[in-house]
């Protein structure tokens, strides 16, 4: 297993109690250096492959600036594990009073997810170079209403450490490593070539290469997934002395979303009540926040792009578990699965505590 050492960790202030993050600028460029996974390139930081701009003013930002407040929601993920779908019906359960789900105007008919729920450290990380734009991006955060439903990629170790002083609830999401990986290999060709960026030469090989390394975004995904099931068990011991984590996984939301929904409400504090739960408001968010649904919506189609630039429809594809043998071999199953066993030997965690070995394909309802 990868140690959690932090020789390369944040520079130091002797006056601060905290570390800060003052010196990236100088830091960063020193860095060990990715640039195979287009479009963005990635610097190893903490035991982690992160891109470059959240290193150099996402991270940076967000530990000065960023105030939690005690009935914050985080929504936690490695990428393309299910955060779109998280976000959606997290912020379904947050607003369903001034927002009932069977509204014909409902902010997720109108909105990409990732617009109604930001990430906390893209922003800053997309702001220009200057302390302006970046101290612009906190302050945006600052100007959300409560409760907030936030976002983040950053690994636990990561957190400003007054997230989790302020034991704000975190809702993790984690995916079967092939399908992330498959999901993500397809995401980066959409995403860099939507950019003008070449990527016919990115094989499916060279991604599975790279992610069995770590070397992938907010890699290692092990690593990340680790962090926050140990959190999570934590949390579950001792709730007084660690963050408040619930451990998801995308599988088990497809097999039971509504269960997995109840779950998370009572979780963020707002449990849907008898009455609601008579009257189908489980079921409503549900369908409303399902695959086919968004994906259909005008605010997901062809060609609109979200507040990142980000196509919206590329979030949006087959939503199944086991999509993984669409595109790889058995051989490369394999591959991916011992690469995970080997570096979690010992950790107590492993993925096939909850990924059946018969790969059930479970769907709501979306294609290639
Ligand atoms: P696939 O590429 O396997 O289809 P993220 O949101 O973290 O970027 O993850 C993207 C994955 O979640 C994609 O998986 C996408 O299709 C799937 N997804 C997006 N919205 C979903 C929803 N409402 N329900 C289920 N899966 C969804």
């Amino acid at each position: 297993m990868a140690s959690s050492s932090r020789e390369d960790g944040p520079p130091e202030d002797a006056s601060a109690a905290a570390p800060t993050y003052a010196g990236m600028a100088d830091l960063v460029p020193a860095l060990p250096l990715e640039t195979r996974c287009s479009p963005f390139a990635l610097r190893q930081y903490s035991g982690f492959w992160l891109p470059e701009a959240v290193l150099l003013r996402g991270i940076p930002a967000l530990h000065a600036g960023f105030v939690p407040r005690p009935d914050d929601v985080l929504l936690a993920s490695f990428p393309k594990s299910g955060t779109t779908w998280l976000k959606a019906l997290a912020f379904a359960i947050a607003h369903r009073a001034a927002h009932p789900p069977s509204s014909g105007d409902h902010p997720l008919r109108r909105s990409n997810p990732h617009d109604l729920v930001r990430f906390v450290e893209v922003g800053a990380a997309l702001a220009g170079r200057t302390d302006d734009g970046m101290d612009a991006a906190v302050a945006e955060l600052e100007a959300l209403p409560s409760p907030r439903v936030l976002a983040t990629h950053l690994p636990y170790s990561l957190l400003p450490p007054r997230v989790l002083a302020a034991n704000n609830r975190i809702v993790y999401v984690c995916r079967d490593p092939k399908d992330a990986l498959v999901s993500s290999w397809l995401f980066t060709r959409g995403a860099s070539a939507s950019l003008g960026v070449d990527t016919e030469s990115f094989t499916l090989s060279e991604a599975l290469e790279l992610f069995r390394e770590g070397r992938c975004f907010y890699g290692p995904q092990w690593r990340h997934v680790l962090e926050y099931w140990e959190a999570s068990r934590r949390a579950a011991t001792s709730p007084a002395v660690a963050a408040n984590v619930l451990f998801l996984t995308y599988e088990e939301m497809l097999r039971d979303p509504a269960g997995n929904l109840r779950r998370m409400a009572e979780f963020m504090g707002c449990a849907f009540s008898e009455e609601e739960v008579a009257g189908r408001v489980v079921d409503q968010i549900v369908e409303l926040c399902s695959l086919e649904k968004l994906k259909n919506m005008e605010a997901n189609r062809s060609g609109r792009r979200n507040t990142s630039g980000i196509r919206s429809d590329a979030f949006f594809r087959k939503g199944v578990a086991g999509d993984w043998s669409s595109h790889m071999s058995p051989e490369m199953g394999k591959m991916v699965d011992q690469a995970m066993e080997d570096a979690l030997r010992g950790s107590g965690f492993s993925f096939c505590q909850f990924i059946n070995s018969d790969e059930r394909r479970l769907t709501t309802g979306g294609s290639d």
